[in-house]
């Protein structure tokens, strides 16, 4: 089983999986929690690079193009092996990740962002993926106001950008209903994992 956590700046889905991670191992299930861009040594290098606030010449199809480079080796040394062993992976942002933000915000397109996705991931797509869903000024202010997380070049956009980010990962939704659920992120941190929770565990028990 393969699920990934999409959503935007703020939306507290890392913290939220955490308590939900928790639920899980004590139901007798391997867990392995990743997150991209980075996971394994040599993608977390690629993150570095993508997410260096001074990187500020970085080309849009650039960043799109390292974003899938980092998603390929993170398949190869993480993902693929551990759902081979029959663990659950979860995975924080993936693929709808780089559709939002490098097709829909930086208006590379869907499509093309789609096509060079393909080719990274050979067509892996999640069984599941939770849409933690926050209004972007609702997000942008949590993050101001949480001093513990590094600001990076993503973050930097402007409202506008984050908007759009908001509304492809919506159209992503209706696009792919079988795999996404979404979770109204404005929530409680209870509220929202005790939702991830239940939507995980329909999944696995739909699949037997
Ligand atoms: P991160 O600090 O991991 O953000 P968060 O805690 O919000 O998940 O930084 C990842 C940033 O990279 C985030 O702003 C979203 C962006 N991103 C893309 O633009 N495209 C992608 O394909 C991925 C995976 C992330």
């Amino acid at each position: 089983m393969f699920i990934t956590l999409e959503g935007p700046e703020g939306s507290g889905k890392t913290s939220a999986m955490k308590l939900v991670v928790e639920r899980l191992k004590k139901d007798g299930y391997e867990i392995v929690q990743t997150r991209e861009p980075g996971g394994t040594p040599i993608a977390e290098q690629i993150r570095n690079v993508i997410l260096d606030i001074n990187n500020t010449a970085l080309d849009p199809r650039a960043e799109a193009l390292l974003y899938a480079a980092s998603r390929r080796q993170h398949l190869i040394e993480k993902v693929w092996p551990a759902i081979n062993e029959g663990k659950i992976v979860i995975c924080d942002r993936f693929i709808d990740s780089s559709l939002a933000y490098q097709g829909g915000a930086r208006h590379l397109g869907i499509e093309q962002i789609l096509s060079i996705n393909m080719f990274a991931t050979e067509n892996t797509w999640p069984d599941l993926t939770l849409l933690f869903d926050l209004k972007p000024e609702i997000g942008l202010q949590r993050i101001a106001c949480n001093n513990q997380r590094e600001v990076n070049r993503l973050d930097l956009e402007k409202l506008e950008f984050h908007h759009q980010v908001r509304n492809t990962f919506l159209e992503l939704a209706k696009r792919y209903p079988k795999r996404f659920v979404i979770i109204d992120a404005s929530l409680s941190i209870d509220d929202v994992a005790n939702a991830a929770y239940k939507a995980i565990w329909d999944k696995l028990h739909a699949q037997r």
